[in-house]
């Protein structure tokens, strides 16, 4: 059963590269760095620790799970420390597929830790869509594919369960295509649903999978199987030749075919059925990524877009993770490298300071031993043990003064005024409150009219994690007060004056952030709005980008 007009989809490994075939290009060109979204509970978790298995990077799968099984208290603190432990080690999972080098980016659980993940999507040049098949487009995949989309990244479609009772297949695409105006290519189909689920036809390649094909990862999973729909039908009493021989050549006629400009553009998906659970469908899956995730993209700076093969070093910081002894106030930067090598010992320049800085013990993220390697091409990401240094958002290079921009914050949707117990350690407080928004765990404004700084987090569990952080490392018990405010926004006019003009005539809801950028604090969405109205020629904004 083999669709005459079913042409293998473009390979792209097969296009002659855009890079110069250089050896620092090679390497490049072999890089594929991707995240996943989806919404909690879609099989994220499970999809990471298969691709790892099939990936050859088993020791790190079974790291994956030790740090799910501490999810269950979500809002016991310990259990977060040591979430936060474990993904130093998870955050970046590099493994070999082929002749590719594959770095699958996590995107924290927590549904608090948003930011953090939004974050994290400046660093990758695709990601995969994880979507229940009972469930279809949930919220937060959703926000998160918003975020894809703003910076055109190629989203790869995993529709996962598809051994549990499904929603109808074509509702399924329908419904992408509908809710996210992106266009479906399915690459393989499901024959059968819930439990008549046997296995998926290959759209392309004809031929089928079927779900007890024992695949464990160990072997290369050969190509699919040739079969005719009455032997399909014949696996499962309940399956109807007749129906499955209707819906194959639907499939065929009416969805798109893949098209690679089309999803590099970020307006198609291919399609895989699956389900993470039986290591089903997860080959497909990663030959899909093989296939067609771009190498890692030039990268926009102050001075325009850097191409990766350029051979100067150059990477930005997109997350920062503090050590786990409290006693220490180490910390890791987590940066993605846009350019040229990154060696052991090498001397950068952190152009926000303009100091130069030895990066003397960076962390390379390889999935046996991690140790092994020493050097790191663009599209990787290195892990730099620094006391406070860096800041998300700065940029390391090779002595350039460029800064890449597009890291972004984003405004907070709870905002508090830190109470202390003991008002002597007012001095200490700032510095810690200093030092943990460096981090990115809180947001601090400060008032322009000298009044207590407020901090600001985008959810709840976040206001526990300072609780408990600013308690165990620096001795400072808090509480938390409701703040005459609700919503920052960051403010910028082109006109100068008028600024001026506005800060004038707002002075009480006038702060600076981390950076000294200047942002309008409003009681509620009413006063917000009303200011606005105002206020015309003043951009007020809810996401900051590093300029
Ligand atoms: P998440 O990281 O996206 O939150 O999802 P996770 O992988 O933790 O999966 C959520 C639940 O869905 C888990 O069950 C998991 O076993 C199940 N699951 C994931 N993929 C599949 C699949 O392909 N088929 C089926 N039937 N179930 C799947 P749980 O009972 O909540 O957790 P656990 O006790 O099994 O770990």
């Amino acid at each position: 059963l083999t669709p005459a007009d079913a042409a293998p989809a473009a390979d792209p490994s097969a296009a002659p590269s855009a890079l110069a075939a250089s050896p620092l290009a090679t390497e490049v060109e072999r890089r594929r760095t991707f995240a996943i979204i989806s919404h909690p509970d879609a099989g994220k978790t499970t999809l990471t620790e298969k691709l790892l298995l099939f990936g050859g990077a088993i020791n790190l799968a079974g790291e994956v799970k030790a740090k799910k099984n501490r999810r269950d208290t979500r809002s016991d603190w310990m259990s977060i420390e040591r979430e936060r432990g474990i993904s130093v080690v998870t955050s970046v999972m590099t493994f070999d597929y082929r002749d590719r080098v594959f770095n699958l980016l996590d995107t924290p659980g927590h549904e608090d830790f948003s930011e953090d993940t939004y974050r994290t999507l400046t660093a990758v040049d695709s990601a995969v869509m994880v979507i229940d098949a009972a469930k279809g487009i949930e919220a937060r995949t959703r926000k998160l594919f918003e975020v894809c989309r703003l910076r055109d990244i190629p989203i790869v479609t995993f529709i996962n369960k598809m051994d549990r009772e499904s929603r109808d297949p074509f509702e399924l695409l329908d419904e992408i295509e509908k809710t996210l105006a992106l266009d479906t290519a399915p690459l393989t189909w499901p024959l059968g649903r819930g439990r008549d689920f046997v296995g998926t036809f290959d759209i392309e390649r004809g031929g089928v999978r079927l779900l007890d094909s024992k695949d464990d990862g160990h072997d290369s999973g050969g190509p699919p199987i040739p079969m005719e729909v009455p032997e399909i039908a014949a696996l499962n009493p309940n399956l109807d030749a007749g129906e499955i021989a209707h819906e194959l050549e639907l499939v065929t006629e009416v969805c798109p075919r893949f098209d690679l400009a089309a999803f590099r553009e970020g307006h198609l998906t291919p399609v895989f059925f699956g389900s993470a659970l039986k290591n089903f469908g997860v080959r497909d899956l990663l030959d899909g990524l093989h296939r067609f995730a771009p190498s890692p993209r030039a990268q926009d700076s102050d001075a325009g877009p850097i191409d990766p093969a350029d051979p100067r070093m150059s990477a930005f910081v997109f997350k920062i993770q503090a050590n786990m002894d409290p006693n220490h106030r180490d910390r890791i930067a987590f940066a993605r490298l846009c350019s040229g090598k990154l060696t052991r010992g090498m001397k950068a320049r952190l152009v926000r300071t303009g100091k130069p800085m030895t990066l003397a013990t960076p962390h390379f993220f390889f999935a046996q031993d991690r140790s092994i390697a020493d050097e790191a091409f663009a599209g990787d990401v290195v892990g730099i043990p620094n006391h406070g240094t860096l800041r998300i958002g700065d940029t390391l290079t090779e002595g350039r003064d460029i800064t890449f921009v597009g890291v972004p914050s984003f405004a907070p949707e709870i905002l508090r005024r830190v109470r202390l117990s003991d008002a002597m350690k007012a001095k200490k407080l700032k510095q810690a409150l200093q030092e943990l928004a460096e981090e990115g765990v809180v947001q601090v404004f400060r008032p322009s009219d000298g009044s207590p700084a407020l901090v600001g987090v985008v959810g709840p569990l976040q206001l526990d994690v300072l609780k408990a952080r600013l308690a165990a490392e620096y001795g400072l018990p808090v509480e938390f007060d409701l703040a005459e405010f609700q919503l920052a926004r960051w403010i910028a006019a082109d006109d100068k004056a008028k600024l001026e003009e506005f800060i004038a005539a707002n002075r009480s809801g006038i702060a600076e952030d981390l950076d000294g950028d200047l942002v309008y604090l409003a009681r509620n969405e009413f006063y917000l709005g009303y200011t606005r109205e105002r206020a015309p020629g003043i951009v007020f904004t809810d996401v900051k980008e590093t300029q």
